[in-house]
């Protein structure tokens, strides 16, 4: 009898590293208010396709967000601005692939971009339902004060959200450049009133962005049922997030001071492709190990 199963293995490229079914169960959102609640750390890490996610899942971080910074990341862009939803779409549905071929247990969120959730609240809505269709839990979306009635409408609508404030990559023109949001006494207090009137709204969780460690760990306490992820926000949140290629030192030209490199990858893989250049040259790759005698 032929089997009719999908083969795990094809002749191109690799499929998503298969795991053993997780001993974890699924993260929702009560487990994550939990973790906020009982001071457990919850880690996140981007991802843009099916590969790294799931070997992003299978270490064990509880969140991944489809981040806009694959726009700089995948797309060679100079800021967020560009990134279009379908190109998250797209994105959010290679990593909800991924996940779910490697019985994966990351709570997945995906990033609204720039333009897709302006306009109006309806505007919101559809750009979200694009994102929960590609297979996204959560959608993230940056800024507070006029952001605040879109969340509540989402929300209201079933929808989970993730805040995000501090330094709003999205809106990078207007703040002027890259810089630590929330210094001044007054700034701080926006953000404050500004994090809680999401929370208020139903936002689920909340991204603080180079935010002064200080006042992101006030925040976190004050803030008792909206979880916080920092970055560039000091140990004091409920999480933290990284760009997975700038914490695994893929980008080895420049990274924030937030940044730790938990990998040297962008020499790893110059040398394997400078060796396998080198024997392809050399006529020393493939070997007949690599090559099929009939
Ligand atoms: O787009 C992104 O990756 C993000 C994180 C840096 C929080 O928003």
């Amino acid at each position: 009898m032929t089997s009719t199963a999908t083969p795990s293995v094809t002749p191109y490229g690799t499929l998503p590293p298969s795991s053993t079914p997780s001993t974890r169960k699924p993260l929702s959102l009560p487990r994550l208010r939990e973790m906020h609640t009982q001071g457990e750390k919850i880690a996140m890490l981007t991802a843009y396709d099916a590969t790294f996610a799931a070997v992003a899942d299978a270490a064990g971080v509880e969140c991944i967000l489809v981040g806009d910074s694959l726009g700089m990341v995948c797309q060679g862009l100079s800021s967020t601005v560009g990134v279009s939803l379908e190109t998250m779409r797209h994105h959010t549905e290679c990593v909800a692939n991924g996940l779910r071929r490697s019985h994966a247990t990351a709570w997945l969120i995906g990033d609204l971009p720039f333009g897709s959730y302006h306009e109006s609240k309806e505007q919101a809505l559809r750009s979200a339902v694009v994102l929960m269709q590609a297979g996204a839990h959560m959608v993230k979306l940056e800024g507070g004060g006029w952001t605040t009635e879109t969340v509540r409408f989402l929300v209201e609508r079933g929808i989970p959200v993730c805040a995000h404030l501090g330094l709003t990559p999205r809106t990078v023109h207007a703040l002027g450049g890259y810089r630590v949001q929330g210094k001044t006494d007054e700034a701080a207090a926006q953000l404050r009133r500004e994090a809680i009137a999401l929370q208020d709204a139903g936002a689920a969780m909340l991204v603080l962005e180079m935010v002064p460690a200080a006042l992101s760990a006030e925040l976190t306490q004050q803030l008792t049922h909206c979880p916080t992820i920092g970055i560039g926000a000091g140990n004091g949140t409920s999480g933290q997030v990284l760009v997975l290629h700038d914490m695994l030192g893929l980008n080895d030209r420049f990274a924030a001071k937030f940044v730790k490199r938990y990998a040297k990858l962008a020499d790893d893989v110059r040398e394997a492709a400078r060796l396998f250049a080198a024997e392809v040259r050399e006529g020393r790759y493939p070997g007949p190990e690599h090559s099929f005698e009939k």
